[in-house]
């Protein structure tokens, strides 16, 4: 029978990587806790409908990639191709607006599907990490959020990266810009591929993120959204970097960065990798703006900024700068026993121990003495805890400090106080 294999685009991760991705899990966790931002936990999958209207009908995502099911009820669902469409679907459903503490500040994990073609950082599931900021227009919490993930990456060592603001400006700023790519791109489109063709009335703001046609001379010639800006939006735009100048946080002004999403205005912005080593996706995180997507999403007008980020993608970039996180992988103590009634023992000894909360592991395997110290050793138990016949007949066990080599005697009934006192201490015996 052939051997069934894991689906293309997806990953295990396995006890040894798992660390890692747990670190960096608790880190951002972390950070968004010192900002005041909550965990909220949505669904795998939702309507549809929510990411055609949230996420758009014109977008790569929602033409091209998103897993879309009927299920028994024959309901149209979809595994969620990115967060911000269902932190907004809660948000208005469970009416968070209407809490006292507003913005409402939030932060997810999970998984999310995109049926897109596998390559280094690009997979079908990934986890992303995300950050979404509800019910205030102010640029300070523009600032905020930008602050935020450059924290999370600049707690994690992360150097070689950079931030890339743009303004996609408001909603006249953003039909003026409109108007102006059409008229630019029209009388040549027969030139550009079937999507841009597609794209030119519905979402010619897209057409400046086609892969295919980037090297088209009209894509460096077209009007910059910059130029559109009117008043207000330039004013917020300018407010937004002065608050980045005021807390210090580097960043470069992009005018053709768009996203590949339709609900932004405004502040739009991605965190890039610029050192070497890298593979062809640079982009770590994106985020921006979507004053409108509440409203879409059928709520009250409110405003949003939110970024989010794939833990698939910082690893890589972790990687590539060489990184080492500094987790634990050890445990605090390893039982050996000799004899069966030792080992009987030690099964008790051991319950006894993890309940006291220490990390306790003995052997299964029935090996011999030896292996089973070697067994110690492999899990870089700070001590080993041994026990004989002989030892059990009086009542004592042996206690060894793996790194010096140090061994005492202690009484049994005494073993869990006494290893809670070396763990605590970090005591040598
Ligand atoms: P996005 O740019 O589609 O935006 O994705 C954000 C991040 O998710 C990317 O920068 C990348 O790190 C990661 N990502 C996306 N697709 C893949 C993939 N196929 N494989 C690995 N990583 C991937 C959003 O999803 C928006 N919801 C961000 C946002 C939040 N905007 C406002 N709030």
């Amino acid at each position: 029978m052939s051997q069934i294999q894991i689906p293309r685009g997806t990953q295990d991760i396995l006890p040894g990587d798992v660390e890692l991705w747990q670190y960096i899990e608790t880190k951002a966790k972390d950070v968004c806790r010192r900002y005041n931002y909550h965990e909220i936990r949505t669904p795998i999958f939702e309507h549809t409908d929510l990411f055609q209207r949230g996420v758009g009908d014109t977008t790569d995502i929602v033409q091209k990639e998103m897993y879309t099911f009927e299920d028994r009820g024959k309901r149209s669902l979809t595994l969620r191709p990115e967060g911000t469409a269902a932190v907004v679907r809660s948000f208005v459903e469970k009416k968070l607006y209407g809490n006292a503490n507003q913005p409402t500040k939030l932060y997810y994990t999970g998984p999310m599907f995109r049926y897109e073609r596998p390559q280094s950082g690009r997979m079908r599931q990934f986890i992303q990490f995300g950050v979404e900021a509800l019910g205030s227009d102010d640029p300070a919490l523009d600032a905020e959020v930008l602050a935020l993930v450059m924290s999370i990456y600049g707690e994690l060592g992360l150097k070689d990266i950079k931030l890339v603001i743009n303004s996609l400006g408001d909603k006249t700023s953003r039909d003026d810009h409109r108007q102006a790519l059409i008229n630019h791109f029209k009388p040549s489109i027969t030139e550009f591929c079937e999507d841009c063709q597609g794209r030119l009335e519905k979402n010619p703001l897209r057409i400046l993120d086609c892969k295919k046609d980037r090297e088209h001379q009209l894509m460096s010639t077209a009007p910059s959204i910059l130029a559109y800006l009117n008043e207000e939006s330039k004013a917020y735009f300018d407010k937004v970097k002065n608050y980045l100048d005021k807390i210090g946080i580097a960043y470069e002004v992009d005018p053709t960065l768009v996203r590949g999403l339709d609900y932004y205005n405004h502040t739009a912005f991605e965190v890039m990798a610029v050192g070497k080593g890298f593979g062809a996706i640079t982009t770590l995180c994106g985020g921006g703006r979507y004053n409108g997507l509440v409203e879409e999403i059928g709520g009250p007008p409110t405003a949003g900024i939110g970024f989010a980020f794939s833990i698939e993608r910082l690893i890589m970039a972790l990687k590539a700068h060489q990184l080492e996180l500094p987790f634990e992988q050890n445990i605090d103590c390893y039982l050996v026993s000799l004899g069966e009634q030792a080992k009987e023992k030690t099964v008790e000894l051991l319950y006894r121990l993890r309940a006291a909360g220490i990390r306790a592991d003995k052997d299964y395997l029935d090996k011999k003495m030896k292996a089973q110290f070697k067994a110690a050793d492999r899990l870089k138990a700070s001590y080993t805890v041994i026990l004989g016949d002989d030892e059990l007949a009086v009542n004592k066990i042996n206690v060894k400090h793996m790194e010096t080599g140090e061994q005492v005697e202690v009484a049994i009934d005494s073993l869990i106080d006494y290893m809670k006192t070396q763990l605590e201490g970090g005591k040598e015996l």
